[in-house]
């Protein structure tokens, strides 16, 4: 039985935005939603930890989801600078991006803390959008799979499911750099991605685990690679910035 999987697309603003931008952004995105009706896609955005109150605000009744690019692994007390998924769901939030590359390298996070971040999303009820993806220069030695079937292995934990979680596949040599992979090798990682998954958790469940593709997603592209049958949104960086392009990325899911 295969599960219906409704597009996701996603926007990672990381480190951008003062509070009179991030309302702005996000009131235009809010307006675009509610302008769509009976939309075939949902929509997400992912703002500073400084922006998620008044981000909130702006997207209130219409329908965009709000997420938070990094978490804790513990519920509270004595750790100064980090925030708990528990805070996250206080302030809004039902996604949290975990794992994200920027992450990976400019803080050193390994697949089994990624791993705990996920479950500390589950405990409090969050979705938690797991980012793997290869660098160059593993690409370049033909390592793709086997870094994409280990950050599986190590950052996916046994309490994903379908409603719980989404991976988010992100080559790191395509990430604000302009270049994407072919559309082939896009939908042959994502394959690969959901037979992983499968393998762990059971078919039913990768069944319906959302897969997006991230990486210089732009309304040029999106069409080609969210028309892909193993595609099932994007999670968006640079263009996410600039609301019409993150509105015509949206439009360009299959209908
Ligand atoms: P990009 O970023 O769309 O600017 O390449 C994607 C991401 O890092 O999530």
């Amino acid at each position: 039985m295969t599960t219906p999987r409704t597009p996701l697309i996603a926007g990672n603003w990381k480190m951008n935005g003062l509070q009179g931008d991030g309302r702005a952004l996000a009131s235009a995105v809010a307006d675009f939603l509610k302008s769509q009706g009976a939309a075939n896609f949902e929509m997400l955005v992912c703002p500073p930890f400084t922006l998620i109150s008044a981000v909130h605000d702006a997207l209130a009744g219409s329908g965009v989801k709000l997420g938070a690019q990094d978490c804790s692994t513990a519920a509270k007390g004595a750790h100064t600078g980090d925030i708990s998924t528990d805070m996250l769901a206080d302030a809004g939030c039902t996604y949290v991006l975990v794992g994200h590359s920027e992450r990976r390298t400019d803080h050193r996070e390994t697949d089994e803390l990624v791993n705990a971040k996920a479950v500390a999303a589950h405990t409090s009820g969050l979705n938690a959008v797991i980012c793997i993806g290869e660098t160059e220069a593993e690409r370049d030695g033909g390592k793709t799979l086997d870094v994409v079937k280990s950050q599986i292995a190590g950052s996916v934990p046994g309490s994903a499911t379908a409603a719980n979680t989404v991976v988010a596949y992100e080559p790191v040599w395509a990430i604000g750099t302009g270049r994407t992979p072919t559309i082939d090798e896009v939908q042959d990682v994502h394959a690969f991605i959901r037979s992983e998954l499968a393998a762990k958790l059971g078919q039913d469940v990768a069944d319906g685990i959302r897969l997006l593709y991230g990486g210089s997603m732009n309304p040029g592209n999106a069409s080609e690679l969210l028309a892909l049958g193993d595609v099932d949104g994007g999670l968006i960086g640079g263009a996410s910035l600039k609301p019409e392009d993150f509105a015509a990325i949206a439009t360009s899911c299959p209908a």
